[in-house]
């Protein structure tokens, strides 16, 4: 194979003949930068494979124990633990607190029983050192290094053989066969091979730590997602406490799995309710909120859609959406004007999860469009119900998924009554009073009069 192309996506990686300003593949802008060509391995492929012994599906072996943690949170995001040999990307943005996930982990794992080794490119020893320090963490037998040349880390490695290894992180990493800065494309990439490589050849799980990064100076996470077996995110809202970490690919778990922790003076606290953190402190009945059952992964999160509307001075008044897709919102408010007669031109919208959270889920549609009209409308919704549902463009309401789990979690968090679409199973209503609405201009008229 003839590799011309020398210009790569720090983001992700993709590669190019040219420079251009703009990544057709992820859509960063300037994020595409010169890199040495990539090896294209021996020249001559004279001499002949040999062959390499196969086996059948059905095997005797027994599958290989996952290691707990110890910390839930941790535990469940990786599918039921650590998975022996198993490589791991832990993404995030740069001071989200992923070495300090990482350090615990790692501890965790070691006062379970595990050789854990935790190499840091990026602080001293003695850095790491104070920081165990001060989360109470320096009677765990963790080994620390500090190094970025991989070809030392590996020969460490392999003198050590410890069960886990955390490398934070993979974008401070060198090989010295490849010709490029540390961080670069090239490297980033090389220095995952070696690591993915040993892990499955010599038994030993490794955990890589990723910078997202948005400038392009150097390459991000994305660039050694397939290589990994797990792709965690860590990620925060800032000025929020509470991280999220989820995962986003898996092959030994579920993916969209979330765990849910809070950066506290000692380290990250786990949280093992969540709903109960992003609905504190909603005391009174206020208009322009709406609660929304969600789920995550296999786990129902509750969180509070907030809308603001005013009226504008502006010629294309603002819609300003924060933890929530902006495109469905528009959707949803062309669907209040087209199907209800609700419009709302020449008013700014507001609309925002309350704690930061971020919501993905179309189930939440329900919820916005509740915010939003008892924004528009000046009328609060009951406090203790919940509402979630898909809003299709025609206005009608479409059942979602999980309806008993996110019904159950309301009512274990208190709340009494719940809006859901028409045909949503509801057997296990967990004595909630629950109102099916077939479509957007029923639940207009009864919950806010003739809208
Ligand atoms: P860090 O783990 O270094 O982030 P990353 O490795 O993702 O770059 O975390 C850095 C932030 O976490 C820093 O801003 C301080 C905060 N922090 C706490 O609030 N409490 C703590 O106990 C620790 C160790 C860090
Ligand atoms: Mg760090």
């Amino acid at each position: 194979m003839k590799q011309t192309a020398s210009f790569t996506c720090t983001v992700c990686g993709a590669a190019y003949r040219k420079w251009a300003g703009k990544c057709d593949a992820c859509g960063g802008w300037n994020t595409i930068a010169e890199e040495a060509p990539l090896s294209t391995g021996p020249k001559s492929l004279g001499a002949k494979g040999r062959p390499i012994p196969l086996s059948d599906l059905a095997t005797e072996e027994a599958a290989p124990p996952r290691a707990s943690s110890g910390i839930d949170e941790l535990d469940r995001v990786l599918g039921g633990g650590l998975v022996p040999a198993s490589a791991i990307l832990v993404g995030g943005d740069p001071g989200i607190g992923k070495s300090t996930l990482l350090l615990q982990a790692a501890a965790s794992f070691a006062r379970k029983g595990l050789k854990c080794l935790y190499i840091s490119g990026e602080e001293a020893s003695a850095q790491v050192r104070m920081r165990a320090q001060r989360l109470g963490l320096t009677d765990a037998a963790v080994q620390l290094g500090a190094e970025t040349n991989l070809r030392d880390i590996l020969t460490t490695l392999d003198a050590e053989r410890p069960a886990l290894a955390v490398i934070d992180s993979i974008q401070t990493m060198w090989l010295d066969s490849i010709e490029a800065a540390p961080g670069s494309v090239s490297q980033v990439r090389a220095s995952a091979h070696e690591l993915v490589t040993f892990a499955k050849r010599r038994g030993v799980a490794i955990i890589l730590v990723g910078h997202v990064t948005k400038d392009g100076q150097i390459a991000g996470p994305r660039v050694v997602e397939h290589m990994v077996d797990t792709v965690l995110y860590f990620e925060g809202e800032r000025g929020h406490q509470f991280r999220i970490l989820r995962a986003v690919k898996n092959r030994f778990g579920p993916a969209d799995e979330i765990g849910v922790f809070e950066m506290t003076g000692g380290g990250l606290a786990e949280v093992p309710n969540p709903s109960a953190l992003f609905l504190a402190n909603r005391d009174q009945p206020a208009p322009g909120s709406a609660v929304f059952s969600g789920i995550e992964g296999t786990r129902p999160v509750l969180t509070e859609i907030q809308a603001l509307v005013a009226p504008s001075t502006l010629a294309s008044p603002r819609r300003t959406v924060v933890g929530l897709d902006s495109g469905r919102v528009s959707t949803i408010l062309a669907v209040l004007e087209a199907r209800c007669g609700i419009p709302f031109a020449g008013l700014d919208v507001f609309l925002n999860v309350a704690g930061g959270f971020r919501v993905s889920e179309p189930a939440a549609d329900l919820a916005v469009a509740g915010a939003l009209l008892s924004a528009r409308e000046d009328v609060a919704i009951p406090p203790d119900m919940v509402l979630f549902g898909e809003i299709s463009l025609s206005g009608a309401l479409r059942p979602v998924g999980q309806t008993e789990n996110r019904l159950k979690e309301a009512s274990k968090l208190g709340f009494s009554q719940a809006t859901v679409p028409s045909h949503s199973k509801i057997e296990g209503a967990a004595g909630l009073m629950v109102r099916q609405m077939p479509d957007l201009t029923t639940f207009v008229g009864e919950m806010f009069g003739a809208g």
